[in-house]
């Protein structure tokens, strides 16, 4: 009895050798986490946080490792020269998108350009952006539009500090106010303060409209990606869910119906502006109504949300770090002098530079990329990925890697500067826009806006935190807002005089 249980566990043994050689010659698939640890990870899952998950599990499987998401796999990158492997040299196997069930909704199956597949469709989509919008030449003409939004928040500063100068005032409302009036104006031609919403028969006010836009949507794609990311969690029938995200979907789509609406009848008058909308219809007669809906409505998702998010931050440190903030507004007093600081003095100021690139780095505003799909079968980092397999690029955990970064946690422009001269190449080290072909298209954009404001607030006034604030550094939404908004004290600043 007993040998021939011997012998069964020998045979055994042998074929399992035999079936690891084999798989050996044949395949050699990445580190699998096994099971999921459901218990262990429900903390983290409550705070819908996927990158902290996923962070502590490459502490075990390594840069590359899979995991089950229902009855597809997944590999989870935590590096970011894996990340470039997949987002550059092996773009061409790994080239379409995987959006979770919600986000197909709200997206009406891939028609957006940041949620399309590669392929004619993003090529066109992307094209029209650079060329109306984000592109170099284009974005010099919207100049005038970004130096009127950065006075205006001053002006609104100035004003709030003297009308109460005890209380610490909301950056917040202020920055997210602005940035959406110009993402309004660029894509549809002019900023808005209400429409008359012919389904929902009444004016919807701006801030209104700034819900149904915007905000809506950032709240699904939360609740979304959180669980399609851990689908043993969809156990759990959600009716209010799905109908929260039908009902955004319905207002989002009548909100841009009515305000594009109203400048067709401008460009019928007669009326051109700049915006993407009067260079879309010039150039694409043929576009339906659904496409327009979707191609207006990207822009301004897209516009009105990151770069609030990155600018936030920014300040939020500068405000909690007043050596640093000293730094930054003594290189300013030096470049500028009693200039106002514009955008042709950004070249010349490393330090804020720095700033800026640090503040992406430990804040990623896009901590997990939108994942993509292997479509044929490759490699990444030596392992084969399977067609079939989603990818998702954990740039969180890119940007705090101990390999990469000394003391990651630590916010420290210094790390960005040799010599008082600003590091570009310790950039590749971080890929806050994603990268390869589908990089983002408002990087420009992004960065002259973020820079500038934060260097006039910088030089207007001096920043401090609100008592009791300097450990809030919690955040929410899939762009990683800062959980408690940045409430900060400010006292205006004497130019020219010191
Ligand atoms: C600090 C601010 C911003 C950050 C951190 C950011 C980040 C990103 C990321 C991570 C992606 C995905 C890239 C990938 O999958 O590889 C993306 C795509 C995109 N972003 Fe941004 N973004 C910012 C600002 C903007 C602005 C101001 C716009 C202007 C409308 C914009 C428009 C787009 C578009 C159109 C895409 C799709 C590109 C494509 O699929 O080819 N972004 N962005
Ligand atoms: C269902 O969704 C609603 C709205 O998203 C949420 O408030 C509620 O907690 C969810 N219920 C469960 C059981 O997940
Ligand atoms: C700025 O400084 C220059 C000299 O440094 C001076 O001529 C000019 O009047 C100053 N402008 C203002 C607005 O103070
Ligand atoms: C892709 O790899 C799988 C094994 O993972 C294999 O069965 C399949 O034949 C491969 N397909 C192609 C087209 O090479
Ligand atoms: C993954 O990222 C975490 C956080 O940055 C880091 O501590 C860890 O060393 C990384 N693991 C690998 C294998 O790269
Ligand atoms: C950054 O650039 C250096 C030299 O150009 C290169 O050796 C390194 O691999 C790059 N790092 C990443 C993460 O791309």
């Amino acid at each position: 009895m007993q040998s021939v249980l011997a012998v069964a566990a020998v045979g055994g043994l042998v074929a399992a050798l035999a079936e690891r050689a084999s798989n050996k010659n044949s395949i050699n698939l990445p580190p699998a986490v096994p099971g999921l640890p459901i218990i262990g990870n429900l903390h983290q899952l409550k705070e819908k946080k996927p990158q902290q998950a996923f962070t502590r599990w490459a502490e075990d499987y390594g840069p590359i490792y899979s995991i089950k998401t229902g009855a597809s796999t997944a590999v989870v990158l935590n590096s970011t020269e894996v990340a470039k492997e997949a987002m550059v040299e092996k773009f061409s196997s790994i080239s379409t998108r995987k959006l979770a069930k919600a986000v197909s909704i709200l997206s009406r199956d891939k028609k957006m350009v940041a949620g399309s597949d590669s392929g004619e469709f993003h090529r066109n989509g992307k094209r029209h952006i650079m060329k109306s919008l984000l592109g170099s030449s284009a974005l010099k003409q919207y100049r005038a539009s970004r130096d009127t939004m950065i006075d205006d928040m001053v002006s609104t500063f100035h004003k709030m500090v003297s009308d109460d100068p005890k209380t610490p005032l909301n950056f917040r409302e202020v920055f997210t106010s602005g940035l959406f009036g110009l993402s309004v104006a660029q894509a549809l031609g002019e900023d808005v303060s209400s429409i008359y919403v012919e389904e929902f028969g009444r004016v919807l006010s701006r801030d209104e409209i700034y819900e149904a836009v915007v905000h809506d949507f950032m709240w699904c794609v939360l609740e979304v990606d959180w669980r399609d990311f851990f689908p043993y969690l969809s156990w759990v029938p959600n009716e209010s869910f799905e109908t929260k995200v039908l009902t955004t979907e319905a207002r989002r789509t009548a909100v841009m119906r009515a305000l594009i609406n109203r400048q067709k009848e401008r460009i019928a008058r007669g009326e051109a502006r700049l915006s993407y909308l009067d260079y879309l219809l010039a150039e694409n007669a043929e576009l339906t109504e659904e496409q327009l809906i979707m191609l207006i409505w990207e822009v301004v998702l897209e516009a009105a949300d990151t770069t609030l998010v990155a600018t936030e931050w920014a300040m939020y440190e500068v405000a909690k770090n007043p050596e640093k903030q000293d730094r930054l507004y003594q290189e300013i007093r030096e470049v500028c002098g009693n200039e106002t600081v514009t955008e042709e003095h950004l070249p010349r100021l490393p330090y804020l530079n720095a700033v800026f690139q640090e503040t992406l780095r430990r804040h990623a505003p896009v901590p997990i990329l939108p994942p993509r799909f292997v479509h044929e079968n490759t490699s990444l980092a030596g392992y084969d990925v399977p067609a079939g397999t989603e990818v998702i690029i954990n740039v969180y955990a890119c940007h705090m890697n101990e390999k990469d970064w000394d003391e990651p946690d630590e916010w420290e422009p210094a790390r960005f500067l040799d010599g008082g001269r600003f590091r570009s190449a310790e950039t590749n080290k971080t890929i806050p826009f994603g990268g390869g072909r589908r990089i983002c298209a408002g990087m420009m954009q992004a960065t002259n806006i973020a820079c500038t404001s934060i260097a006039r607030f910088v030089q207007e006034f001096a920043w401090r935190l609100k008592e009791g604030d300097e450990d809030k550094v919690d955040t929410v939404h899939v762009t990683a807002y800062k959980l408690d908004p940045l409430c900060a004290y400010l006292t205006p600043r004497a130019r020219g005089t010191e």
